[in-house]
């Protein structure tokens, strides 16, 4: 953390998505570096939104408005200057997706497009990091990682549209933020694809690690949609850090560092969806499950996995969590942190860095 504090300590970051499961950590974080945060999210949707619970509106200046609007998201970024940019504001569910796939879209690749277009009229050095996903990857059901150059695909409005913002980004940095023109523009665009993350906190509708301590809580049968799907599975505090690696790289050498990352667990690390839920049990100390038979669900990939090699060897970054340890630290959370979620996620936060 004291490396990080070098970087961050002082620095003006713009945080999109600032409200959601993975931007709420990052505030407490970024609050703990000595950065000066200015989110830009929806509201949280309630009083049990980890946001809401850190008391986010105290770690940060928290606006709250659509990425959708272009001539705000302009505003508000080009007001504030920023040294980083991390963006994350997205429709993030895939279940939601097949539901409003136009806003989706909208939200995904449209709003990406805003920031990056915002970020043509800032005159000033920012390192960026766009996040998409390791659902980016045109998915053949195949063993072999997805390493950084393989082909963009999505069969789902989600993955697909994020897909569409990789492409985005990678026309935006060629066309317009090309980094052999860094000195004239001074702008460093990065991507960053993580895995399936889980951590306490997080209380998202259809989403493994959510739905299994909304059954724990409630002493409730845990039913799981898809038992033997293969994720990369891996604790928000890792691709977090890969992330505020990444950017502080990037401030050092934005040239070299302005590309795709992948951010996941070893490729060894394999765990099914039912294997997350027999630990989570096991760590809970009971529980149960049920697979129902689910006829006509929407498609979901079945077997994903990704190289990391790029971000070892460019960043020196690595998964500090195994799968397992990963669920032991979140169900950890909703056993012990809930009711008192700033202590214990710092707490956390602490022992992880
Ligand atoms: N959670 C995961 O497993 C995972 C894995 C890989 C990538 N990601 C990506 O990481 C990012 C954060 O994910 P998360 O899990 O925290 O999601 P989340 O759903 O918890 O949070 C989404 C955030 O985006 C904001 N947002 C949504 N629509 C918006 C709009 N129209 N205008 C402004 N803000 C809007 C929400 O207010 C919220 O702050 C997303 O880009 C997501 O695609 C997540």
């Amino acid at each position: 953390m004291l490396d990080l504090k070098r970087y961050y300590e002082g620095k003006r970051v713009f945080l999109t998505g600032h409200t959601g499961f993975k931007g709420a950590w990052l505030t407490l974080i970024l609050s703990k570096l000595g950065a000066d945060v200015k989110g830009y999210a929806l509201a949280p949707t309630s009083e049990a939104d980890l946001f809401v619970q850190l008391n986010g509106d105290s770690l940060c200046n928290s606006v709250i408005a659509d990425i959708r609007d272009r001539d705000r998201v302009k505003k508000e970024l080009l007001d504030f200057q920023p040294d980083f940019v991390y963006h994350m504001a997205a429709q993030a569910l895939v279940l939601d997706s097949y539901h409003f796939p136009v806003e989706t879209y909208e939200t995904n690749v449209m709003g990406t497009i805003y920031v990056l277009d915002a970020l043509r009229q800032l005159e000033k050095p920012c390192a960026s990091v766009l996040i998409t996903t390791d659902k980016v990857y045109e998915n053949l059901e195949i063993e072999d990682p997805y390493p950084e150059t393989a082909r963009f695909g999505g069969y789902d409005p989600y993955s697909n549209s994020k897909a569409c913002a990789e492409l985005a980004i990678s026309s935006y940095r060629n066309s317009f933020l090309n980094p052999k023109d860094y000195k004239k523009h001074h702008q460093s665009i990065a991507s960053a694809r993580s895995g399936n993350v889980i951590g306490g906190g997080d209380w998202s509708g259809n989403r493994l690690v959510p739905d299994i301590a909304r059954a724990l809580i409630a002493s409730e049968p845990i039913v799981i949609r898809s038992p033997n799907s293969i994720r990369p599975w891996q604790h928000v505090l890792d691709p977090l850090h890969g992330y505020l690696l990444l950017a502080a790289k990037m401030a050092e050498d934005p040239i070299r560092h302005a590309t795709g990352y992948n951010f996941g667990p070893e490729p060894s690390d394999v765990r099914t969806v039912l294997d997350m839920c027999e630990l989570a049990i096991e760590n809970w100390g009971e529980g149960s499950f049920t697979t129902p038979n689910l006829q006509n669900q929407p498609h979901e990939a079945g077997l994903l996995k990704l190289a990391i090699d790029k971000a070892k060897t460019e960043l020196n970054w690595k998964p500090r969590f195994d799968s397992a340890e990963a669920v032991q630290w979140t169900i950890n959370w909703y056993r012990d942190g809930r009711d008192d979620a700033l202590n214990y996620t710092s707490r956390q936060i602490k022992a992880f860095f």
